[in-house]
Order: C-alpha cells, then sequence, then structure tokens
C-alpha cells in the first residue's frame, strides 16, 4: 500500500468473536472508512486511477463478449453452492443463476422487472479454451410466470420482481433457491403509492443434469422467510427507502449443523431521525482529524444507515428463521451494503459486501466494489481489510474527480469506474462481478453481462489482485467454475 495521505486513524478492532446470538455488533466506522481517501493519490490526474493497484480490479476493456448471446441483461450472479460455499457442477454441467432483464429494456430499468434465470455449461474445462463469452447456454427463468407474486397480501402490485439470493443444492439434485421476492406499488408517473416490500424468501426445486444441458423443474411454491423488523431491521414504515434483501446461507465452522444467513439491511432507525454517537464515527483519544457526532449529525450523512444482517434457521429444512441482531453497522458511513457474504480462510471470519461509491454518505469517499472484514467468527469486532479502509477489490477510480452515473460517466473519470459491481467472492479468492458501464462521457458502452473473473489474494487482514492470474489479471469472461463435482457415483 502507498504512504498514506493525511487523516485520521483508523478505529481499533480486536477481531474478537462473541456468540452468534449475542447483542454485539462491529462497527464499519468513518474513522475507518476516511482510510478510503488516505490511499487516495491526490495527484492523480484526469482519467487515471487513484487508488492503489494492489486493490483495483484490472481495466475491462470495452470490446466485451455477451453471455446470453444478446438474449438477456445480466447481473448479479451466484453459482450453485453447498454450506460451505464450494461451487458445484452436477453430472458434468456447471450451473449458475443471475438476475435477467428483457434486453427492450434500458439497462437502468432493469432493477423493477428482474427475474431469477439460469445459465449452465460443461464442467471442468480450462478457461482458456472455453468459446470467448465463457462459453454458457441459457437456460431460461427459474420460476413459472405468477409463482413469485403469489406470496403478497395486497396484490395490487404494478411491479413483481426477483432480487438477488444464493443457492443451495442438496442430496438428489434439491436446490434451495433463497432470494428476494420484491412488489413494487407503483402509479402510472412511476410513483410510489406505497412503500415497496421486498421480502427474503425461499423455493425448492430440482435440476435435472445431462450430457445435453441442465433442466429445473419445481420453483413452483414460494415460502415467505423473512420480513425486516423495524427492530433491528429498519422497515418501509422507517423508510420508504430501506434496502433488504440478497440472502447468502452458510454452516458457520464454530457451529456444524446450523445454518446462518446474512443479508443486507439498514439500522433500524426512523429516516430524517436517525442520528449518528461516537461509536459510529470511532475516532481514537485526540485524533486531530475527528469529526464531532454533532457535525456529523448535521451533515446529512444519518441518510446512510446500513448493516448486514444475521438469521439463524430453526429447522433442518431452512423454512423457518429467527433474526439475530445484526452483525456489522455502517452508521454515517454507507447505505447499502449488498449481497454479504462469508469466506472462512485459517480460521478466520472474512464477511465481504458490495457498495457503489454513491451510496457513501457525506464525507465519505470510496471507488464502486467489494469490501472485506476479518474476525475470528461469524459475529466479531470485525476489522476492516486493507489498513482499516475496508476495500478489497474496486473499480479503478479517480476520487478527485467527481463519477457521474452509469448513464452519464463523468468525462473526467477513469473510464473504468463503473465498469463491475455485484462482485462475489469464490472459493480460491476468485472474483465474478458484472459489467455497468466501461467508457467517459464522450464514449461509453453499457454492460449487462459477466466481467473477466479476477483473483485476489487474501492474507491476514490484507487482500491484494494477483496480475499473474490470466492475462495481467483478468481470467476468462463469465468464468464461474465449479470446485466439486458429483456424478452418479458421488463427488469426484
Ligand atoms: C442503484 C441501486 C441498487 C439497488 C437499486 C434499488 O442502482 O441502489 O444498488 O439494487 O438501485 O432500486
Ligand atoms: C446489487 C443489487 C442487489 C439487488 C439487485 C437488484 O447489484 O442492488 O442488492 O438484489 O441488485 O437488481
Ligand atoms: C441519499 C439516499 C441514498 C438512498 C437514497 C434513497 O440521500 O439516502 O443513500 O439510497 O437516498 O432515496
Amino acid at each position: 500500500l502507498p504512504d498514506l495521505q493525511d487523516g485520521p486513524r483508523p478505529t481499533v478492532h480486536t477481531q474478537q468473536a462473541y456468540a452468534p446470538e449475542d447483542d454485539f455488533t462491529a462497527k464499519w466506522t468513518r474513522a475507518d472508512a476516511r482510510q478510503l481517501k488516505r490511499l487516495s493519490d491526490p495527484s492523480a490526474g484526469s482519467r487515471e486511477n487513484s487508488m492503489p493497484a494492489s486493490l483495483t480490479m484490472p481495466e475491462v476493456p470495452q470490446d466485451f463478449p455477451d453471455m446470453s448471446n444478446d438474449q438477456v441483461w445480466v447481473w448479479d450472479t451466484w453459482p450453485l453452492t453447498d454450506e460451505h460455499g464450494n461451487q458445484y457442477s452436477i453430472n458434468g454441467q456447471e450451473v449458475i443463476f443471475s438476475l435477467v432483464a428483457d434486453r427492450s429494456l434500458g439497462f437502468d430499468d432493469r432493477h423493477v422487472y428482474a427475474k431469477i434465470g439460469y445459465f449452465f455449461r460443461p464442467a471442468g474445462v480450462p478457461a482458456d479454451q472455453r468459446p470467448e463469452n465463457g462459453g454458457w447456454t441459457y437456460g431460461g427463468l427459474v420460476f413459472p410466470e405468477g409463482v413469485t407474486g403469489k406470496i403478497f397480501d395486497d396484490q395490487s402490485y404494478s411491479h413483481q420482481t426477483q432480487w438477488s439470493g444464493s443457492a443451495r443444492v442438496f442430496k438428489g439434485g434439491e436446490i434451495k433457491l433463497f432470494f428476494t421476492d420484491v412488489a413494487f406499488y407503483r402509479d402510472a408517473q412511476g410513483h410510489d403509492v406505497k412503500p415497496y416490500d421486498p421480502r427474503i424468501a425461499l423455493s425448492v426445486g430440482k435440476i435435472h443434469a445431462t450430457g445435453n444441458g441442465v433442466k429445473l423443474t419445481g420453483f413452483t411454491e414460494v415460502q415467505d422467510l423473512l420480513q425486516a423488523d423495524g427492530t433491528y431491521y429498519q422497515t418501509g414504515a422507517q423508510n420508504p427507502y430501506f434496502n433488504f434483501r440478497d440472502p447468502f446461507t452458510f454452516e458457520d465452522p464454530a457451529h456444524p449443523g446450523e445454518t446462518y444467513m446474512v443479508f443486507e439491511g439498514n439500522s433500524a432507525m426512523t429516516r430524517g431521525a436517525a442520528t449518528c454517537n461516537e461509536a459510529d464515527l470511532g475516532y481514537q483519544e485526540g485524533d486531530p482529524y475527528a469529526e464531532t457526532v454533532d457535525q456529523v449529525n448535521a451533515s446529512g450523512a444519518t441518510y446512510q444507515i446500513a448493516n448486514i444482517g444475521l438469521a439463524k434457521a430453526k429447522n433442518d429444512d431452512l423454512t423457518s428463521w429467527e433474526f439475530l441482531p445484526p452483525i456489522l453497522s455502517a452508521n454515517c458511513v454507507t447505505d447499502q451494503t449488498e449481497r454479504p457474504q462469508f469466506i472462512f480462510k485459517d480460521g478466520k471470519a472474512y464477511l465481504f459486501t458490495i457498495t457503489h461509491r454513491s451510496t457513501f454518505g457525506a464525507g465519505i469517499d470510496g471507488p464502486e466494489g467489494v469490501y472485506g472484514f476479518v474476525g475470528d467468527g461469524i459475529r466479531s469486532d470485525f476489522q476492516p481489510l486493507n489498513g482499516g479502509s475496508g476495500l478489497a477489490l474496486g473499480n479503478p477510480t479517480n476520487l478527485n474527480y467527481l463519477q457521474g452515473q452509469p448513464f452519464a460517466p463523468d468525462y473526467n473519470q477513469h473510464p473504468g469506474a463503473f465498469q463491475a459491481y455485484s462482485h462475489y467472492v469464490m472459493p480460491g479468492g476468485l472474483v465474478q462481478s458484472f459489467i455497468d458501464t466501461i467508457g467517459t462521457s464522450d464514449d461509453f458502452v453499457r454492460g449487462g453481462t459477466l466481467a473477466p473473473t479476477v483473483k485476489v489474494d487474501i492474507d491476514g487482514a490484507t487482500t491484494s489482485v494477483d496480475y499473474t492470474y490470466g492475462d495481467g489479471g483478468l481470467g476468462g469472461w463469465a468464468d464461474v467454475p465449479a470446485n466439486v463435482n458429483v456424478t452418479p457415483g458421488g463427488h469426484v
């Protein structure tokens, strides 16, 4: 890492583990998040990356291949996994699930039309021997029409969509698909008649994989698992723009036999009346760069109060769940800690989550990317990776310039600032993500397909990009490889 610019010291985090049921929530503090700016080179000029190369995804070229052969927009994507995050192929077929939308829509209109689709491809082929676009076949939508709308009491929704989640494989090819089932209630002008209604949900189906491809059956019913409670997790009544989504289930090595879930939430305060406190700021005693609580609370940063939730399964079917207190809050730091997930390595628990540059609170700045935290257990005093900043893998970004929007990137910004999002960390430190926008205002292309897979080395409280992987650090396009292969004879 480079010499740091002037700024506050990060908060001291012990990484100490607590029981999953304990009422301890780690804080990603403002003192921590302000390390991002300390890592940024204030002299980086127009269109240059101001962030350290070791934390930056290599630049993705504009002439990317489309994995769906022009059939659908593709963004958030997840593999078929077991309780340890291993990625499975079944009878020689790899399978992934993606949010997809019709290509007749503008890419930015996709969120209220999202549906879960799936892709498959033959397992065991090295990335450089596959077709350039990853060699996936689009299998179609997972759910029959109408299934995911049934759980909503109020059937007057204007849009009913399927948002991100995760897929677990069980004996006999059973798949438990955890996802976010969402209803929007909007008028003809697109204004909310009442707050949208996101629920963490489960649907069960089956995979049929042969040499000819993959078919899915089932997924004809949805069970409503969790709705935000207003105590730990903000509700639509508290803030119509609340975030509650993206379930990821796993087994905690410290509690074999139990299944937990992490998900995206917000701290359960009322929008407009939310406040942050000393612990959210996290400054060390006497730090000359410290802010006061009053300054921060007057700055508007109180609108950004993300958290990462924890829930525990109450039965083996994983159909009944209870909330536990959040494991991480980012009060007055960012409003979205999306698609959280755990990786367990060297006796440590690594919590990863994605956040946008635009969702950071006033006074905090950092690139679009995946952020990581390390602790001794799934509930810990998590230490943000890489000098306390939390940044694990960001887009090439120049924090000296505005970012613009994916549909209107800034002229002076690095062309890669929106190149990738929704990173998912896979076995071996491989990271997949989707392409959003590549380029600057005068010349940019929209994505809607998966980016090249990259690799990060995870070591203690640090990560660094492996530039020896693939071509200068860029691996295969849409490369989401299985690390466990199952056949009728068992695991291979
Ligand atoms: C920005 C965003 C996404 C989220 C969506 C919600 O594009 O905040 O992160 O999924 O909009 O509408
Ligand atoms: C991430 C995300 C997820 C959400 C989905 C909606 O890109 O914002 O949090 O489930 O996109 O499109
Ligand atoms: C910014 C903000 C964002 C949030 C959006 C909802 O003021 O709080 O963080 O996503 O507004 O309108």
